[in-house]
C-alpha cells in the first residue's frame, strides 16, 4: 500500500514539474493565445507532418482567409489548395474542407465538443481529435504523436521507440501510459507540455537531459540510442518555364503584363492531384548553357535535384511533355492557385511571384533568397 502511495505522490510531482516547466518555456505560438476549436483545428491539422517556423506564418495567413469553419466551407476547393501550397501533404487540406463542408451543412457549423463525437469527420484521427478536445474544452483525453511516444518510451525504458517486434503492442503499452500519466486538472496544457516536451528537450537526436522535467525518473536518462534517420533517396527531375507577353486587354484589367504556361494534375494522380505546375522536361538534364535554375527539392523521403529551363513557345512540343490541362495564366492570378510547392518555390525564386511571407520562411529554413 505505502509502495502505491508512494508512486502516485511521484506521478503528481511529475506532472507538476512538467506543467510548471510547461509554463516557464513554452513558445510563444500563435494557436496557443485562442480557445477557438477552429482554430485549434486548423493549427493541430497543418502540424502533423510539417514544421512549426513554417506552420506559424501559414497558420495565420490561412485563418486570415478563413476566419470561420463556415467560410473555410463556402470556398472552392482551388481556393483552399492555393492556402496550402508549400504546406504539403494536401490530402490534409482537402479532408479539412469537407469536413468543414460536413460540420456547416449538418451540425449549424458547429464542431463537436467531445473527442469521441470529432472522429467521426473526415480527416480527424485519434490523435487529431484528442488534441482539439483536450486544448479547446479541457477534455482529459491524453494525446500520443509521435513526439510523446518518444518521450514515454525513453521515460519508461521501452527501447526508444523502437517499433521492432510486436509495433501494436508496444503504441497499446504507451497509449496505457499516456492515459495513467495524463493531468485530468490542466489535460490542454499537459498534452501541449508533453508534445512541447518531446520537440524541444527529448529530441531524437542529442536530447537535452539535464533540462528536462522529467529526468529523476527517466530510464533512458543520458543513455538515449540515437534515432537513426530514415534515408533519404534522390531523383532529378526538369521543368520548363514558358513564358510570354499577356494579351492587351488583360493588362488593361490591370493584369501582370507577362503570362505563364501551368499544367494540371490529373484528377486521379496519387500525389497532389488537381494542382497546377509547370510543363515537365522530356530531357530532365539541362545543357548548363540552358539552366535557368537548380534546386534541392525534398517531399517526404526523397530529394529531387530539379533543373528549369526556359522554354520558347514554339519548342513546347519538342521539349515538354503532354498530358494535362495547360493553360496560360497572369502571374497575379497563378499567385491564387493552387500550385504545388515546388512550382511556386520556382515562380518565387525566378522573381515573378512576390510574396516577402514565402521569403521569410526560406530564410528560416537557411535556403538562400536570391
Ligand atoms: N505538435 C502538434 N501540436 C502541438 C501542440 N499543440 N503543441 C506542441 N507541439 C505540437
Amino acid at each position: 500500500m505505502a509502495g502505491q502511495d508512494e508512486k502516485q505522490g511521484k506521478t503528481k510531482a511529475l506532472r507538476a514539474g512538467l506543467l510548471d516547466w510547461y509554463d516557464r518555456n513554452r513558445r510563444d505560438l500563435p494557436w496557443r493565445r485562442s480557445r477557438n476549436p477552429y482554430a485549434i483545428w486548423v493549427a493541430e491539422i497543418m502540424l502533423q507532418q510539417t514544421r512549426v517556423a513554417v506552420v506559424v506564418e501559414r497558420y495565420q495567413q490561412f485563418l486570415g482567409r478563413f476566419p470561420t469553419l463556415v467560410a473555410l466551407a463556402l470556398a472552392p476547393e482551388q481556393d483552399v489548395l492555393a492556402m496550402w501550397s508549400g504546406l504539403g501533404y494536401y490530402r490534409r487540406a482537402r479532408m479539412l474542407h469537407k469536413a468543414a463542408q460536413f460540420v456547416s451543412e449538418n451540425l449549424q457549423g458547429n464542431l463537436p465538443a467531445k473527442a469521441e463525437e470529432l472522429r467521426v469527420l473526415p480527416g480527424i484521427g485519434v490523435y487529431t481529435a484528442a488534441a482539439v478536445a483536450s486544448i479547446a474544452h479541457n477534455e482529459p483525453v491524453a494525446v500520443v504523436d509521435g513526439n510523446v511516444e518518444r518521450v514515454l518510451c525513453r521515460f519508461a525504458g521501452w527501447g526508444a521507440g523502437s517499433r521492432k517486434g510486436g509495433g501494436t503492442v508496444l503504441r497499446r503499452k504507451v497509449e496505457e501510459l499516456a492515459r495513467r500519466f495524463l493531468d485530468r486538472t490542466r489535460p490542454g496544457d499537459f498534452n501541449q507540455a508533453m508534445m512541447e516536451l518531446g520537440a524541444t528537450v527529448c529530441t531524437p537526436r542529442n536530447p537535452q537531459c539535464a533540462a528536462c522535467p522529467l529526468t529523476a525518473e527517466c530510464k533512458t536518462r543520458g543513455e538515449h540510442k540515437t534515432a537513426r534517420r530514415a534515408p533519404m533517396t534522390s531523383r532529378v527531375a526538369g521543368y520548363g518555364l514558358v513564358l510570354r507577353a499577356a494579351p492587351r486587354p488583360s493588362r488593361r484589367r490591370g493584369g501582370s503584363t507577362e503570362q505563364v504556361l501551368l499544367v494540371q494534375r490529373p484528377a486521379d494522380a496519387t500525389v497532389m492531384p488537381g494542382m497546377w505546375e509547370l510543363p515537365t522536361l522530356l530531357q530532365a538534364e539541362v545543357p548548363q548553357s540552358e539552366l535557368r535554375m537548380e534546386l534541392r527539392h525534398a517531399i517526404m523521403q526523397v530529394n529531387y535535384y530539379v533543373r528549369i529551363r526556359s522554354v520558347a513557345e514554339e519548342d513546347l512540343e519538342a521539349m515538354t511533355a503532354t498530358g494535362g490541362e495547360r493553360r496560360w495564366v497572369g502571374l497575379r492570378e497563378a499567385a491564387g492557385m493552387a500550385l504545388t510547392g515546388l512550382t511556386r518555390k520556382v515562380l518565387m525564386r525566378a522573381r515573378l511571384l512576390a510574396s516577402p511571407a514565402m521569403d521569410e520562411i526560406a530564410r528560416q529554413r537557411g535556403e538562400a533568397v536570391v
